[in-house]
């Protein structure tokens, strides 16, 4: 199983910014990629160019949110027929984002692992506790929860999970790396119940130079899924050579 570090890059940067972006981590990221996968997530508008820009690269680049349909009359939405056709086989499935202000439910993340099952899209899905779950010692029922919800009957046979706990995207607030190495440890034991086989599982939210270490230090911790601070290539460059690092490899 291979680590991953990954920049989600949200709904952020105008088109010339995330070219740059995208050209900088290629020429800084050559020996890393090696080592461990790197994946990045423009908006969608921009992915071609950014795959273009990769071109020759390790650097694998990715779509932060698909549709599961194949075609049809879905006004805005992206088909996994039309990543395809772009080689794009990379996908963020199911971001708290999209749950909150898009009302993404555990029945429609179904359809959509579905979806990246039929096209042989790798799905990334993410999953979380909010704070006041998590203060009432809800989190592993959520996390069981969403799991069980959005596999059900799926067999998927590859998938990578990226934990991020609502309460830390964007906010400055870290999981500690206890907290963090708990939730990842349920959460491999639950999806290799499931699936027969052991998952890559992401740490993201508030993930920075500074706790990148401490993060990475932890066994079950096999990758991060990074927003803020992937946007910069001084601190996403940082993080990858620090996780690197820290898993001696
Ligand atoms: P931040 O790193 O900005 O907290 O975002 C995390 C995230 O949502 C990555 O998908």
């Amino acid at each position: 199983m291979k680590y991953i570090v990954a920049g989600n890059w949200k709904m952020h940067l105008t088109h010339s910014e995330v070219l740059n972006l995208a050209l900088e981590l290629k020429e800084s990221l050559i020996e890393q990629s090696r080592k461990i996968d790197i994946f990045v997530f423009p908006p969608t508008i921009f992915l071609k160019d950014v795959q273009d820009v990769l071109f020759g690269s390790l650097i694998k680049t990715g779509v932060q949110n698909m549709y599961f349909q194949d075609e049809g009359a879905y006004t805005g939405e992206t088909s996994p027929l039309m990543l395809k056709s772009i080689n794009c086989s990379l996908a963020l499935i199911g971001h708290s984002e999209r749950r909150e202000y898009f009302k993404e439910d555990d029945e429609m993340l179904r359809y959509k692992l579905l979806a990246c099952k039929k096209w042989d899209i790798l799905p990334i899905l993410c999953i979380g506790e909010r704070l006041e779950e998590r203060e009432s010692g809800k989190t592993e029922d959520i996390l069981a929860s969403q799991i069980t919800k959005a596999l059900d009957k799926t067999e998927m046979e590859r998938l990578v999970i990226a934990y991020e706990p609502v309460w830390a995207i964007g906010t400055g607030k870290t999981a500690t790396p206890r907290q963090a190495q708990e939730a990842h440890a349920f959460i491999k034991k639950l999806v290799k119940h499931i699936m027969e086989k052991d998952v890559p599982v992401l740490y993201g939210g508030s993930v920075k130079v500074e706790n990148a270490k401490e993060l990475a230090r932890e066994k079950d911790i096999d990758g991060f899924l990074i927003g803020g601070a992937s946007l910069h290539k001084e601190s996403f460059v940082k993080i990858v050579n620090e996780f690197i690092r820290m898993k001696n490899l």
